[in-house]
């Protein structure tokens, strides 16, 4: 089954011009816990939702609320300095107590779980890299061990160990996150897209429905869809693909997992309505950069079966994310002409206790408060140019003959490129190839059956709708009809007399 976000109960859209003082852009981790802290002290907040609640990047992920990002602290103190990787731990260890109290305070039912999350190695000679890991995460006040071998069905050199983490069901937390915002007199529009940040006198959020005046505005969009700053370059965009298994027990799989091997792998548990699963996601890849997306989902199940006591798939999804150059997120207001404008980016995949450490941040920013980690998390740092180097479509094809039933392709036309699906009852459906964020070509994800750039990720339906950005505008769809040659006008002779 293929997780689905596209849902569209339209009761929920913004449909007037409204006054506020924070807007905050998007519904995941980072947007609803700033609307969160916000809404507590009394400030007036609306939050403005493209989708449904929960419903992208936070709400399928792997969630595991940990500060254990693979190894990650000795290279924040060689890259940086140990005050760096003593702020990044307390920053992820605050985002995730932040998470664990809310659930409690609240009372949110979100399958919470304590588990301890290791970073586990196949290979003998990675063993040292985990012991100065260790070594270092105890530096920072972590209870970090070593184990030999890790809790797992197949064979193993050993993990890092970080005791009493936890998991759990993020898109039922960000739900009950919303009910909470509104009980403390917030607003949230959904299904409302915004299409532009305007500057003034005050910031002004653009929708098809209506706008909103605010003093300040926090684009909390996974990458921003507005401001200044560049983060489309500054980035690059990190694509899994993820499956969740039937199994008889989860008895055999103790614990949250992350491979530092490569190709590496991530094993959490999980379950729905009908038992327990096991999550398994492969490793990543640019998203819009991959010709056989479908090929990288069998290839996971072939080694799911092969090394975790696994039944059929249940479920299957593709979600992204974005690394930045150095690992650390970019959190804050981007430039000081833009006041009262912020963002909150380049998770690296751990956007899940930095996404709430995020959220704070911008709270504590937005209310004039002192914060620690406003440094480490600064996004008017520079990166490398060419960061981002970008690419074209994987899915070229000669003709729409190539398209199976089922699938999608671009196509040439003269100069224009069309992107091409086929439905499964054979009916075509050209739209513009050409993504509406900054023009490049569109990739077919044979897999999620949607139209992927391999620019900046922005993901499209086959109708063309916006599912993920930067993007705000839809693929427009096009005529695939020839165009048809320009009828020469005849001269007409003028001769004298006539
Ligand atoms: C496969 C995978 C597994 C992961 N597992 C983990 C994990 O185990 N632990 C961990 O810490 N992190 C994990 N992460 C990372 C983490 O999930 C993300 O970093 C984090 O959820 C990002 O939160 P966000 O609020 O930035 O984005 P989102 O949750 O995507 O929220 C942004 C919201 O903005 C909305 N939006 C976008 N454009 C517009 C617009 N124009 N107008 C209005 N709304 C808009 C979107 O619809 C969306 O709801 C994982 C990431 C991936 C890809
Ligand atoms: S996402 Fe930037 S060009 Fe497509």
């Amino acid at each position: 089954m293929l997780l689905d976000c596209d849902d569209t109960a339209d009761d929920l859209s913004l449909r007037k011009a409204a006054r506020t003082e924070v807007a905050i852009i998007g519904a995941g981790i980072v947007g609803l816990t700033a609307a969160y802290a916000l809404c507590r002290t009394g400030i007036s907040v609306t939050v403005i939702e493209a989708l449904r609640v929960g419903r992208q990047v936070t709400g399928r992920s792997s969630a595991k609320i940990t500060s254990q990002h693979s190894l990650i602290y000795r290279q924040l103190r060689d890259t940086f300095d140990l005050d760096t990787a003593r702020a990044y731990a307390e920053a992820n260890r605050a985002g995730a107590a932040q998470i664990r109290t809310s659930i409690r305070e609240l009372g949110i039912a979100c399958d919470l779980e304590e588990k301890d999350a290791y970073a586990y190695t196949c290979t003998e000679s990675l063993l040292p890299k985990i012991e100065a890991e260790a070594a270092i995460a105890r530096e920072l006040g972590f209870e970090a061990d070593v184990v030999a071998p890790a809790p797992l069905s197949f064979e193993t050199a050993g993990a890092l160990r970080f005791p009493n983490e936890a998991q759990f069901n993020p898109a039922q937390y960000l739900v009950g996150l919303a009910t909470a915002i509104k009980a403390a007199g917030g607003s949230i529009f959904e299904n409302t897209r915004v299409h532009d940040v305007k500057p003034g006198r005050r910031w002004r959020v653009m929708t098809e429905g209506g706008r909103i005046d605010a003093e300040s505005v926090v684009v909390a969009t996974n990458l921003p869809v507005a401001g200044p700053g560049h983060y489309d370059l500054k980035t690059r965009p990190r694509g899994h693909i993820a499956m969740g298994f039937r199994v008889a027990s989860t008895a055999a799989i103790q614990g949250m997992f992350i491979g530092i091997d490569h190709p590496t792998h991530s094993i959490r548990t999980g379950r729905d309505d009908e038992g327990p699963l096991l999550i398994v996601l492969g490793p990543a890849f640019v998203t819009g950069q991959e010709r056989d997306v479908a090929a990288r989902f069998r290839q996971l199940d072939d080694w799911a079966h092969k090394n975790l006591p696994v039944r059929q798939a249940a479920w299957r999804w593709f979600n992204e994310d974005y690394d930045t150059p150095d690992r650390v997120p970019y959190v804050g207001e981007p430039e000081k002409k833009s006041k009262g404008l912020y963002i909150a980016t380049g998770f690296n995949g751990w956007g899940i206790s930095n996404g709430a450490a995020a959220g704070l941040l911008i709270s504590d920013q937005i209310q004039g408060r002192p914060n620690p980690w406003t440094k480490l998390y600064d996004p008017r740092r520079r990166a490398p140019k060419n960061y981002n180097k970008g690419d074209d479509s994987h899915s070229l094809v000669d003709s729409i003959d190539e398209i199976p039933r089922g699938q999608g392709g671009v196509i040439k036309r003269g100069k224009a490129k069309l992107a091409v699906h086929r439905a499964a009852n054979g009916r075509v459906r050209a739209l513009s190839a050409s993504c509406t964020h900054a023009g490049c070509t569109v990739s077919w994800n044979n897999a999620d059956l949607t139209w992927d750039c391999p620019c900046h990720g922005s993901i499209f339906s086959t109708a063309g709708q916006v599912i993920h950005g930067p993007a705000t505008d839809p693929l427009p769809p096009k005529n695939l009809a020839k165009a048809k040659p320009k009828r020469r006008r005849k001269k007409r002779s003028r001769r004298r007399g006539d």
